[in-house]
């Protein structure tokens, strides 16, 4: 009998491998991070190669050389603390999974703007760490984007240092991710837009730093290179665009099957817009098959007027507040010079939490 279940499940298992294939981002979960950063240059490619979550022409992409292994793990986790922080306040917070093939559950298999902001902050993160890796020279086939220095500056100041090859980073990022889509279908064709919007939010948010040379502090020449922005500004601006996130259908052309809004009324998605298919479930109440934990329990927020306030985000069902005594610093005093000298007191602070 427990031999039948097992060989039962095992079959059960075979059959829905296919389907719940494993993915990328896998590699950016702190245990296979960890790892990745640890791997010796010469186990690369057979590391790569094991990868059961990546695509055949993803492995291939990895084996380049240990420094792109490190810079895809370092990409996906990028996208997922990002994520995480920016959802930190709302119902579906961005929680991962190790035990679930896809990290993010269920969200990935829907087609909601939630999954449109995963698909677009990580995108960002593979192109971001991508090309960090060719500022520092660790990869073959890129390192500073030197064409820039041909550009004129109307002799105000010269470019120099090393700017970032964005070019380069979105490429690659473009191969290893776009590559999996199938273009002709709305859902191969929302996460092509998506991931391009994440990239393309990056590129515009390049920042010029400056340095000056001269005696004494003095701004004789002053030299400029192109940066990438911090990846936070990346996260708060597609974030905006989560907010304003255009629903689409797809239009079946005899040539070009595209997305366009669901009414004539809504503007046409620019290229930094996310797009989505479906309306997101509430992500009010726990469904374990769905991997959606649900708010119970979550801390909320009684004087906020935002996502964190224990009306939205307990959903209605009501919260209920817990005192508790936390050691604080208190009756500070500036010492001459220069300490800050406090005590220690207990307070009593209120939190609520959702029912
Ligand atoms: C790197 O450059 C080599 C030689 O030009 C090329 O064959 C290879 O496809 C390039 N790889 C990537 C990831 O750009
Ligand atoms: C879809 O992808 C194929 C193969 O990469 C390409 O030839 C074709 O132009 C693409 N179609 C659209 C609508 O972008
Ligand atoms: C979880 O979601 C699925 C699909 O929507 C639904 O069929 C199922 O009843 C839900 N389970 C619970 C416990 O709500
Ligand atoms: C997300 O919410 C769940 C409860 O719903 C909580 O256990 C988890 O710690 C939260 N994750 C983050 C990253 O805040
Ligand atoms: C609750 O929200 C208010 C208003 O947004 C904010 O000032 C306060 O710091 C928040 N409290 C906590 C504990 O996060």
């Amino acid at each position: 009998m427990i031999y039948a279940t097992v060989i039962i499940s095992f079959i059960i298992n075979l059959i829905n491998s296919p389907l719940v294939s494993s993915s990328w981002w896998s590699l950016g979960i702190p245990t296979s991070h960890k790892e990745i950063l640890e791997i010796k240059p010469t186990s690369a490619k057979a590391h790569c190669r094991g990868l059961s979550s990546l695509e055949d022409n993803q492995k291939q992409l990895c084996e380049l050389n240990h420094h792109i292994l490190q810079a895809i793990s370092k990409g996906a986790k990028l996208g997922i603390d990002e994520c995480q922080h920016q959802f930190r306040r709302n119902r579906w917070n961005c929680t991962t999974f190790e035990d679930h093939p896809k990290i993010f559950g269920s969200v990935v298999e829907s087609r909601s703007r939630e999954k449109a902001y995963i698909y677009a902050i990580s995108a960002a993160g593979l192109s971001y760490t991508v090309t960090k890796a060719c500022s520092q020279s660790l990869l073959a086939n890129c390192s500073c984007d030197n064409g820039i220095r041909s550009k004129t500056t109307k002799g105000k100041w010269n470019w120099g240092g090393c700017s970032d090859d964005i070019q380069y980073g979105s490429l690659f990022s473009r191969s290893f991710l776009d590559s999996l889509e199938d273009n002709s279908t709305a859902d191969g064709l929302m996460n092509l837009h998506n991931n391009e919007a994440g990239r393309s939010i990056l590129k515009s948010k390049m920042e010029r730093v400056c340095k000056c040379h001269g005696v004494s502090g003095s701004c004789t020449m002053r030299v400029c290179w192109r940066k990438l922005g911090s990846f936070r500004g990346i996260g708060d601006e597609l974030m905006k665009r989560f907010d304003g996130a255009t629903k689409v259908r797809l239009v079946a052309r005899k040539t070009k099957p595209r997305l366009k809004p669901i009414t004539k009324e809504i503007k046409k998605p620019s290229r930094r817009d996310l797009v989505f298919l479906e309306p997101s479930l509430n992500y009010c109440e726990r469904n374990e098959t769905l991997k959606i934990l649900g708010t119970q329990g979550r801390r909320c927020n009684a004087t906020s007027l935002d996502t964190d306030s224990c009306k939205l985000l307990c959903c209605g069902r009501g919260y209920h507040t817990m005192v508790r005594s936390v050691q604080d610093k208190c009756n500070c005093k500036f010492i001459w010079c220069c300490r800050v000298d406090c005590q220690k007191c207990m307070v009593q602070k209120e939190e609520h939490f959702c029912n």
